[in-house]
């Protein structure tokens, strides 16, 4: 019977390996390649590799040069095809490994040395990635830029720990923000962010967390709120604490949760059950 079913198993993966070949092969016929003295500005998800978009895998495979975010994975960049080049640019909070103006110098230099360019973005390029910048500098140089979306880290956080980001019992409607401002926490509406029947997921939050917590409570918000710390999001080692308001920066510290990490706030936060 086992030796049955293994068979079966077996003759079921080959059709499907067969079948999403054929898919691909399609596909590949259909959409048009990166061309030489291009920038594909390209979202590589929130960090399990499956998550890439067929889009992005094929751009990394067809570039001769990345220029990668350190939210990208090595799972992900070994797609980049041997002989290419692969270089770091990362920004980690306050530690800059290259300033924005160069890194847009280097794509459009790299453009108009006619190379295949990927700019390689965890999560996706317009949702706090700073792809806005990038692609500005590209257009005002002449050069040919095109954005491949990815799976931003809200919405594939809240998917992996079991948390709807809209309910119609909860929230009806979901609102992005960041905790990592130009010139404070000031600038956010806190008093919109602060209605009830909402979620509010903040990215780069857990140096403000405290400030955060404070002014949603401040503004109305109750302080018995839910809010999920998210860390790692869909990597192997997601860790998921659950706090309020009010205990949000003491768990925080208790559970020494460091970034890259995502606040979801809301009553959705309620329906999260651990595995
Ligand atoms: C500079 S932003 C980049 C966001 C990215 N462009 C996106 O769309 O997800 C970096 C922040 O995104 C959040 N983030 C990105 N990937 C994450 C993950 N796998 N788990 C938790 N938070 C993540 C964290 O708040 C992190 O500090």
């Amino acid at each position: 019977m086992l030796c049955v079913l293994w068979f079966l198993m077996l003759v079921m993966s080959d059709s499907i390996s067969e079948r999403l070949n054929s898919f691909l092969c399609t596909l590949a016929g259909r959409s048009h390649a990166l061309a030489k003295g291009q920038v594909s500005l390209v979202g590589a998800g929130p960090g399990d590799p499956e998550l890439l978009t067929l889009r992005a895998l094929r751009r990394i495979a067809e570039a001769d040069v990345v220029l990668y975010d350190n939210l990208v994975g090595p799972e992900i960049l070994q797609w980049v095809t041997e002989g290419a080049e692969c270089y770091y640019v990362g920004k980690k909070a306050a530690k800059h490994a290259l300033p924005q103006d160069d890194v847009n110098q280097w794509l459009i230099d790299l453009a108009r040395a006619g190379k295949r360019v990927v700019r390689l973005k965890g999560g996706d390029p317009f949702v706090f990635g700073r792809g806005g910048e990038e692609m500005d500098a590209l257009l005002e140089a002449g050069i040919a830029v095109e954005v491949v979306p990815g799976i931003t880290a809200a919405v594939g956080c809240a998917a992996y720990a079991g948390i709807p980001l809209t309910h119609r019992d909860w929230a009806q409607s979901v609102t992005f923000a960041t905790g990592h401002l130009k010139h404070g926490l000031d600038e956010l509406d806190w008093a919109g962010l602060s209605r009830p029947t909402q979620t509010v997921e903040f990215y780069m939050g857990m140096t403000a967390a405290d400030g955060i917590a404070e002014a949603l409570i401040a503004h109305g918000r109750s302080p018995e709120t839910p809010v999920a710390v998210i860390y790692h999001g869909t990597r192997p080692d997601q860790k998921v604490v659950i706090a309020t308001l009010k205990t949000l920066a003491k768990q925080i510290s208790a559970e020494a949760i460091k970034p890259p990490a995502l606040l979801i706030v809301g009553e959705v936060v309620r329906l999260y059950r651990p595995n």
